[in-house]
């Protein structure tokens, strides 16, 4: 914000009123500097004066435009919105058809472009070629004349030849100059650009329009597509519409005079246009694909929404060269990212019963394409979470997956529900054992009352006890798991260890060499360590790391299990709410007696007594996270090093990580390491220090 005192000084609304100063030219003073706050909040995303100070002066221009309506400019942000609604849009051709792009979607459709663009150009294959790129707007594409640099008419794209005459409601766009600014301003000037709205205004105009009970949008490109059509201006001008300039309609003179598209979209900037930051130049194929990357990463945390990149020769003269095809240019390109949000339909609820009984309703899905997999199923969390998005079973969804993000399902806000929709239901009893469910008091939660009777209960516990990070039973999978409980050969964890060979071979699928394959592993999994062990035991609350603590410190099975709540309180992380849940656990006489016989069956660790860490070691007391891909190890043995020698391992990087252990393709925490001026390790380092 500048100086307010100096504003008064130097430009202020004061002096409308001093005497010398005629009304057209008061007005004139008033218009640009209200443009001026409108470019620097809208284009430059740098308010100069807080909106009070706007509406002051825009309250002044008014005034003096009441009394001298002779003398109202063109230009005057009074004008933005003006005249009566339309019987109907004015159909006007373009003077240069709107064309479109072709897509490539994967990488190498990008290569095979650039490829193409040197052969069209008979340029040898080795020749790198500069392009300008951007974001791919997610809105509606408009043209946008100005002559003698005022705004004079928008015309949408409609078939590309002919489009709408849309004047009255693009002039409402605040992000749109009325007027360029500038000296060499061409007599007439056809830009083009994406009208659209930002990701949180569109939030924002739809909470509005369900309170006032008027039509809501089910994105932010038919927000804005559907502002546009409005017939009264006053309703477009109520609504957050923004615009980018992505290019411009020039004659062959002006081209040759800029030479580059970048260049080109310099020009237009200065003349007040709003072109996004985000656009760049980029050289040949790989620097295409690593903006891609980039722009890909930050999408999720962009104000709008981009369906990819746009990918355009800058030279002019080679896009020339290059021509069109149809209705496309040769020499541009769209990439663009798969989509992150498709329109399903809630086909049915059903419930699955967890580890620790938890009862989660599971949305079944008309499957569809979204984030480059196809998706049918996907949990809706709790009953909370449906009530609060008022799903119902027939009821159309948006289905959303953002990065590697398990998918979402969320109400879709044009939904059409039919008569014969669902209310979900919690299921009294559990839908595997007929057991109770319960809700716990304070959880959003509810569970199945049948522990270890509960076959999904025991079938969950027993694949999280053979887990690769606990046990550790190569080739027990979770069918086989299944098949062993519905057999009712496996009750406990300790039945694994009394499974035989001639019993395994009748099974469905399960050759000799598989039943003695598996046997093996179960055999090998006998030698574990202790926090393995825990950590498979699956108590609730106790995670691997925790596991790992409570192993260190308490080093034997007898003294963990006779832990008070109290002794358990003093290890590292364990809060009380996790020392109960493990007291609890050890007070359950079953999980006593599935422990005993765990061991007398053979399950055995190193003793951790006596091979406390030595203290002079590098690694003791130190906090570590693992990233990338080793050569030497797999991150969990290279973790057990690190335990072993007194550190502890982390998941994420703070600033309480003493050292990043990095590995080959290290991705975001080894960015996030080298910003907190964290040690990074490569392995050969890590080696040494072992
Ligand atoms: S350049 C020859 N640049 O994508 C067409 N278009 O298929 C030149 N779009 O509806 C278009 N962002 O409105 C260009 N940065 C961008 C764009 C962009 C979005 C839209 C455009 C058109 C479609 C092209």
């Amino acid at each position: 914000m500048i100086n307010l005192d100096l504003f008064e000084n130097t430009e202020g609304g004061d002096r409308s009123n001093s005497a010398e100063e005629s009304p057209g030219s008061a007005m004139r003073r008033l218009i640009d500097l209200l443009n001026r706050w409108e470019h620097a909040y809208y284009v430059l995303d740098a308010p100069e004066v807080p909106d009070s100070e706007y509406d002051k002066v825009y309250q002044s221009l008014q005034q003096l435009e009441n009394s001298h309506p002779e003398l109202i400019q063109s230009d005057s942000p009074t004008q933005r919105v003006g005249g009566k609604p339309a019987d109907g849009f004015e159909q006007v051709k373009h003077r240069m058809p709107m064309l479109s792009l072709g897509n490539a979607f994967e990488d190498s459709d990008v290569i095979a472009f650039d490829r193409r663009v040197k052969e069209l150009a008979d340029l040898p294959a080795d020749t790198t070629i500069a392009y300008a790129v951007d974001p791919k707007f997610d809105g509606l594409a408009i043209s946008i004349h100005y002559i003698n640099g005022m705004f004079q008419q928008a015309i949408t794209r409609g078939d590309g030849t002919v489009g709408e005459d849309v004047s009255a409601n693009v002039k409402t766009i605040r992000s749109l100059p009325l007027k360029l600014k500038g000296r060499a301003i061409p007599a007439h000037l056809e830009i083009r650009g994406e009208i659209f709205m930002t990701k949180r205004d569109f939030l924002q105009m739809n909470q509005r329009q369900a309170e006032l009970g008027l039509k809501v949008f089910a994105n932010p490109r038919n927000a804005a597509a559907g502002t546009i059509r409005q017939l009264d201006p006053k309703v477009a001008a109520s609504r957050p519409l923004r615009f980018y300039c992505y290019g411009a309609a020039l004659e062959r003179e002006q081209l040759r005079e800029l030479k580059s598209q970048s260049a080109m979209m310099k020009w237009l900037a200065n003349m007040g246009l709003p072109v996004s930051e985000l656009s760049r130049t980029a050289v040949g194929a790989q620097g295409l694909l690593a903006f891609y990357r980039a722009v890909g990463e930050s999408r999720d945390n962009l104000p709008f929404e981009i369906d990819g990149v746009v990918y355009k020769v800058d030279s002019f003269d080679l896009q020339d060269q290059l021509g069109y095809v149809a209705k496309a240019p040769r020499f541009a390109i769209a990439h663009k990212f798969p989509p992150d949000e498709v329109l399903s339909r809630l086909l049915n609820i059903e419930v699955q019963v967890g580890r620790t009984g938890s009862i989660t309703p599971v949305a079944k899905l008309e499957p569809v394409k979204v984030g480059g997999v196809v998706v049918s199923s996907a949990t809706l969390h709790n009953l909370d979470e449906i009530q609060r998005k008022d799903l119902r079973v027939g009821d159309q969804v948006l289905v959303r997956r953002a990065g590697d993000v398990i998918p979402e399902v969320l109400p879709f806000p044009g939904n059409q529900r039919s008569a014969s929709s669902i209310v979900f239901v919690m299921p009294s009893h559990c839908p595997i054992c007929n057991s109770l469910v319960r809700q716990e008091e304070g959880e959003a939660a509810f569970r199945c009352t049948g522990g270890l009777v509960c076959k999904a209960q025991l079938t969950q516990a027993i694949i999280h006890f053979a887990h690769r990070r606990a046990i550790d039973i190569d080739g027990l999978g979770s069918k086989l798991v299944e098949l062993l409980v519905e057999k009712e050969w496996v009750k406990t964890p300790a039945d694994l260890f009394r499974l035989q060979f001639d019993a395994l071979v009748q099974l469905e699928r399960m050759g000799e060499k598989s039943a003695r394959n598996l046997l093996e592993s179960i055999e090998k999994a006998k030698q574990t360590t202790f926090g393995r062990f825990l950590f498979g035991l699956g108590i609730r609350h106790v995670g691997e790391a925790t596991a790992r603590d409570l192993a260190a410190h308490f080093k034997n099975i007898d003294r963990l299990m006779n832990a008070t709540v109290e002794e358990l309180l003093e290890v590292n992380d364990v809060g009380p709410v996790v020392a109960d849940s493990i007291r609890q656990f050890f007070d359950e006489t079953s999980n006593q007696q599935v422990v005993r016989e765990l061991i007398s069956l053979g399950i055995s660790w190193p003793n951790e007594e006596g091979q406390a860490a030595d203290e002079s070691h590098p690694f003791f007391g130190k906090t570590f996270v693992l990233t990338g891909t080793l050569s030497q190890y797999s991150r969990d043995e290279a973790g057990e090093l690190i335990v072993a020698r007194g550190g502890k391992v982390t998941g994420s990087v703070s600033k309480k990580t003493d050292y990043l252990l990095a590995g080959e393709a290290a991705g975001s925490k080894l960015d996030k390491a080298t910003v907190l001026g964290i040690t990074v390790l490569d392995e050969s380092t890590f080696q040494g220090m072992l």
